[in-house]
Parts: C-alpha cells; sequence; structure tokens
C-alpha cells in the first residue's frame, strides 16, 4: 500500500474533512463526476464487472453508498455523508440508508452477504483501511464477498503519478491487498479498469476503443497497470 513510509500525524487525511468535503458537492456529485465521458466510461465498466459477479441485493450493502449510484446492486446503504445519502433516499426511497462511519458500521456481524465498496479507498491512510477491512469482515456472513476497487500502485509507479493530497492518497499492489487482507479474505478474482485514456478519444472511435480498453484490462499481467482494480474477495 502506498504512502509506504509512516505518514507525519498533520498529513493524515482527517475523515472529517472528507465528510465535509462530500456534503459540500453532494448536490452536483452525479452530475460532475458521472456525466462527463470519463465517468460514463468508468461506470459503464465498473457496471460490467458487478454484473459479472452475480450480486443479490437482498443480502448486499454498499459502502459507501453515496449519492446512490450502484444502489442497484443492493437493498442496504451506509455512508457517512448525510447530504450524500439526502440524495441517495431521493433516487431510491425504499432502500434501507444509513448514516454511519465505515469503521464503526452501523450492523450486527454476520449481516450480509456481500459489501460493494467503490472508490472510497482511494482516499484513506493504512489505518484507516485496515479498519475498515475489519469491520467489512465482521458484518460478512462466512463465505460473503467484499467487492472493493483501490487504484493501482504499479500504474502509479509507471506513470509517475504523484497525488497531492488525501483525494487518491492512496494506491495498492495486488500483493499489497494480499497483505491487508491476511487470514481473513482471499482474493477470488480482479478486474482492471481504465488501461488508456479512451474517454478522450474522438467520439466515433470511442466505442471500440472502450471495447478494446476493457478487454485489455482483464488480462493478467497486464491488468494490474489498469487505473484501477475491483477486487473479489471472500471471507473465509
Ligand atoms: C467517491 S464517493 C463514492 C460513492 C459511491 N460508492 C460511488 O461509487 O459512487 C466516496 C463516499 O465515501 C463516503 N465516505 C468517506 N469516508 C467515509 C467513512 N469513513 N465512512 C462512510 N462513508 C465514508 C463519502 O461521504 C462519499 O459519499
Amino acid at each position: 500500500m502506498t504512502p509506504k513510509e509512516p505518514e507525519k500525524e498533520s498529513n493524515k487525511p482527517s475523515t472529517d474533512i472528507i465528510i465535509d468535503y462530500y456534503n459540500n458537492i453532494a448536490a452536483e456529485y452525479d452530475h460532475s463526476r458521472f456525466k462527463n465521458s470519463y465517468g460514463c466510461y468508468i461506470d459503464k465498466h465498473e457496471r460490467t464487472v458487478l454484473d459479472k459477479l452475480n450480486i443479490n441485493p437482498k443480502q448486499a450493502l454498499d459502502l459507501p453508498c453515496g449519492t446512490g449510484r450502484l444502489l442497484n446492486y443492493a437493498d442496504y446503504g451506509c455512508d457517512a455523508s448525510e447530504k450524500m445519502l439526502e440524495i441517495a433516499n431521493g433516487h431510491w426511497p425504499g432502500k434501507n440508508l444509513i448514516c454511519g462511519d465505515a469503521r464503526e458500521l452501523p450492523y450486527e456481524d454476520n449481516s450480509f452477504d456481500t459489501v460493494i465498496t467503490m472508490h472510497l479507498l482511494m482516499h484513506l491512510d493504512n489505518d484507516t483501511i485496515y479498519k475498515i477491512m475489519k469491520e467489512v469482515h465482521r458484518v460478512l456472513r462466512p463465505n460473503g464477498r467484499w467487492i472493493v476497487d483501490a487504484p493501482s500502485y504499479k500504474r502509479r509507479k509507471l506513470t509517475n503519478c504523484k497525488s497531492e493530497n488525501w483525494h487518491g492518497g492512496s494506491s495498492m499492489s495486488i500483493a499489497d491487498v494480499k497483505q491487508l487482507i491476511l487470514n481473513r479474505f482471499e482474493v477470488k478474482s480482479v478486474h482492471g479498469i481504465m488501461m488508456f485514456p479512451v474517454h478522450r478519444i474522438p467520439q466515433a472511435m470511442r466505442k471500440p476503443s472502450c471495447n478494446l480498453d476493457y478487454r485489455l484490462s482483464q488480462l493478467a499481467p497486464l491488468k494490474e497497470y489498469s487505473s484501477y482494480l475491483i477486487y473479489e474477495l471472500w471471507k473465509f
């Protein structure tokens, strides 16, 4: 997991800062993140992966559910931002949505078959990621799955990409993920998302390029050089 060196206390991303940020941008989140060509691309390919994983929404928690983008895959949602949750409730009035912190989940042990965690770990320091991993493990039933994404450490190293703040502050290699989940989960499958910046290709060429990009992102060992990876982890 990067950063490998211990962070100074003052540099630690505070959960409060992250939640304030999402409370402030909640009203424009759907539009600003997922209505542009990049957002449409990643949304489509994340769904291709999630569809393949056969999730039963009745037994699934979306953590954090944000504004509810992926709540078609889960009947339960949890997010620490009240404003993001308000929007999710507007989109999905029938779902069970709770405001809560992923480090201390408001659910009993063994509550879900699947927990989906998209676009959260990228913001967090190693200690917070570890706490969340333990909480997800606690609320999952035996043989349950944690479907979680993380930016690719190898891709960032290759492209010399350095994040200046907490927003995309962390990245992991597959080896880092295995170390994180040691003795709690097993890696069942890994799916790459976005090898090339295909969202910048002219519209006429985009569809075939996107399909090719998606296929390349699924090939081992190339997949670890995708922008980020979705992991299917089994609790044992
Ligand atoms: C980039 S959004 C992702 C939302 C959704 N998973 C998606 O893919 O559209 C990140 C979300 O994480 C939530 N969040 C950040 N830290 C959290 C924590 N410790 N516990 C619960 N939610 C948290 C934020 O409020 C925000 O809604």
